[in-house]
């Protein structure tokens, strides 16, 4: 990382009005409301965390009004808080205001702290961290700007990012963020196809990424996939490519090695002023039809909310060492690893390797070195790890830890209570966080209500301020009371929430506004306690999660059926002891066809990550006659799911399938499959 090297220094156009407030820790061991946030002193009369919930429900503008003027910069003040509609999905904050996101998350705290670590790069190699500090940082960034502008970038044009964490892939969001430019991380795992769709879905021009990449001591030939995925791109003028190892690669005439091009511009750039309900960013996710979204979210709202998500549900404090180890091709990288701990002036760790490389004390032996007071990962690595035991975690030192979080998919009790006892030595609160990439943030979580309030294992259970969660019956009815399942929907409208599907509102709409008229549908289900408190349940629709990665099963089958045999087929989710979920698919062949049972399930898998990404190749794959349908033709994934959870007694009412035999004959399968597993 050469180009660390030299000091940069803010130009006084930066001081803006950066008179930031760089919110200064304080402590809040009793609940004492404006100690928990200082904010809280404008709102006189609310004493305790109930009333200042209650505030930020009831009165949305006047919370998250004074929120917005004192924890953003902002070069031009808003004069309106919100104005949203969600029957039309409409929502907009702070509008008529005027900001710069880079400036934000750098700037202001190059101004107080230069020399604090705004970043630890916590390298796949193991030992070899680096740290980056705040001018370090603007530096870099200022540099990427002015290159990606010297290439003809502009405001509001997509650059995708194809790399793994590294302090030049934050480097290159915030560049974008300084120049208007609107980022698409696409996670580095997914194919050149996943890769190529989402690029000609962005219409990008402009490709950053690195020669190769490194993940568990294993070399990935990065450049190599966008070669293939930009051949399908017409519309790619210029790949920017960073160099990771010092491997070269076959470089073309739309190549620019990107740490050579910067090394020749200014270490300053002036931020462009961009409006609160600009595009920031788009994130491609899975839905319940075969096409990822575009989630776009905008300035502001979105900085707003990840910021103080960030401070209150993990209780950050100036200081703090803050390690969540998502990559940033995912929300949970996005809001966590960068935006939300950069805009509170935190110190972020980004973590390149594996859980289990070179063993599976890894995470325990970063957490020892960096001393990371904050830890948060996804239940699979979780469940992962307790496998291999105690000792991984025992025979590293871990008190620099204060609070553990967990995200992307539900948390067995299992796993809570080894993470909380083993992992946390029964001291660190264990964070079950609920939220999705149309959120922005986290909504539901034991935390915000402060460090003394109670947690029950393995359930998100508070809505964080502003957020006004409801659950709903298949009618459409409000459901009242406590201890009651139903839709999880958010009935107001919050900052961080998405704000359109790129190019597609009425997806947008129809999505997330049209199942529930006035409120935003999460997609999952909940159950709402005794106590009033929330547990999620999962998804409602057609997608899958697994290893915290949605995926949708159409997506499954889109790809399955390309494979010249297949004549259709069914996928559905299945459980997975570390995954969670994996993913079950029934295939039917075309006539004629002659393969054996492990030439289909090699080939099958190989077309899925070839044309999505290796996290989505099928778990098991069942060749049937033919599937179960209904008289309308609608095959009934609810009958495949009770076969393959081996619930014969439970196949429910089969008043209006087809064809009887096509289950039985599925039956018949699924136990064949398991006896011979059961050999195995
Ligand atoms: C699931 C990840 C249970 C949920 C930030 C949601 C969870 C989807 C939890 C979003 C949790 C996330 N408990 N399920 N604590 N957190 N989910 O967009 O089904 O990648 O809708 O965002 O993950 O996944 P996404």
């Amino acid at each position: 990382m050469s180009l660390l090297l030299r000091p940069a220094f803010a130009s006084p156009q930066l001081h803006l009005r950066v008179a930031a407030k760089l919110h200064s820790a304080r402590s809040c061991s009793t609940f004492n409301v404006t100690g928990y946030m200082p904010e809280a002193a404008a709102f006189p009369g609310v004493r305790d965390y109930p009333g200042l919930r209650d505030l930020s429900v009831q009165h949305p503008e006047r919370f998250w009004g004074i929120l917005g003027r004192e924890r953003l910069a902002w070069i031009t003040p808003f004069h309106t808080v919100s104005d949203c509609d969600l029957t039309q999905g409409r929502v907009r904050w702070f509008e008529g205001g005027q900001l710069n996101v880079s400036v934000n998350c750098i700037d202001r705290h190059v101004h107080m702290s230069p020399d604090k670590v705004a970043l630890i790069w916590e390298r796949d190699e193991p030992g070899a961290h680096v740290k980056i500090t705040y001018r370090q940082l603007l530096e870099v960034t200022c540099r990427l700007a002015n290159t990606l502008k010297r290439q003809g970038v502009r405001k509001g044009d997509r650059v995708v990012i194809y790399m793994p964490a590294s302090p030049i892939a934050v480097a290159s969001m915030l560049a974008c963020a300084r120049i208007g430019a609107v980022h698409t991380v696409v996670f580095a795992g997914f194919s050149a196809e996943a890769l190529a769709n989402r690029i000609q879905d962005a219409q990008s021009e402009t490709v950053i990424t690195t020669n190769q990449a490194l993940r568990g001591g294993r070399v990935i030939e990065l450049k190599k996939t966008v070669d293939q995925a930009v051949k399908l791109c017409p519309s790619i003028k210029r790949v920017l490519i960073a160099m990771r190892t010092e491997n070269k690669v076959p470089m073309s005439n739309i190549d620019i090695p990107l740490e050579e091009e910067m090394m020749k511009e200014e270490a300053v750039c002036d931020p462009v002023a961009m409006e609160s309900e600009d595009m920031l960013f788009l994130l491609y996710t899975s839905g319940s039809t075969g096409k990822p979204k575009g989630v776009v979210h905008t300035q502001a709202g979105y900085l707003l909310y990840t910021s103080l998500t960030h401070k209150y549900v993990f209780d950050y404090h100036d200081g703090d060492v803050f390690g969540c180890v998502a990559d940033i091709g995912w929300i949970t990288g996005h809001s966590y690893v960068v935006y939300g701990p950069l805009c509170n002036g935190g110190t972020t760790v980004l973590f390149e390797s594996t859980p289990v490389y070179p063993n599976p004390g890894r995470y325990w032996e970063t957490v020892e070195r960096l001393k990371i007071n904050h830890f948060y990962c996804a239940p699979t690595a979780i469940r992962l790890l307790l496998k291999y035991g105690d000792t991984w975690v025992k025979s590293h030192d871990r008190s620099s830890l204060k609070t553990l979080g967990t995200v992307g998919e539900p948390i067995n009790s299992e796993a809570w209570n080894w993470y909380y006892k083993v992992v946390g030595d029964g001291r660190c609160p264990v964070l079950d966080t609920w939220w999705q990439t149309e959120t922005g943030g986290i909504c539901i979580s034991p935390h915000p209500a402060g460090r003394d309030a109670k947690i029950v294992p393995a359930m998100a259970m508070r809505p964080f301020f502003g957020i006004d969660p409801v659950l709903v019956d298949d009618q459409g009815r409000r459901l009242e009371g406590n201890k009651v399942s139903g839709s999880l929907c958010i009935a107001k409208p919050w900052p961080g929430m998405a704000r359109t599907i790129y190019n597609d509102h009425d997806r947008f709409v129809d999505t997330y506004f049209k199942a529930y008229p006035n409120h935003f549908f999460t997609g999952d289900g909940a159950h709402r306690s005794e106590e009033g408190y929330y547990q999620i349940i999962g998804r409602l629709d057609d997608v899958i999660n697994i290893s915290g990665h949605r995926l949708g099963t159409a997506e499954i089958e889109g790809a399955v059926n390309q494979h010249q045999v297949v004549a259709e087929s069914a996928a559905i989710g299945c459980a997975h002891e570390v995954k969670g979920e994996g993913s079950y698919v029934f295939i039917v062949l075309k006539d004629g066809i002659n393969i054996s049972e492990d030439t289909i399930d090699k080939e099958l898998k190989d077309i899925v990550s070839q044309k999505i990404a290796k996290y989505a190749a099928p778990d098991h794959i069942q060749i049937v006659k033919r599937l179960p349908k209904t008289r309308s033709g609608k095959i009934m994934r609810r009958v495949l799911r009770k076969i393959v959870e081996n619930k014969i007694d439970e196949l429910g009412d089969l008043t209006t399938l087809d064809d009887h035999v096509a289950v039985e004959e599925i039956v018949a399968g699924r136990e064949k499959i398991l006896e011979k597993e059961a050999k195995n």
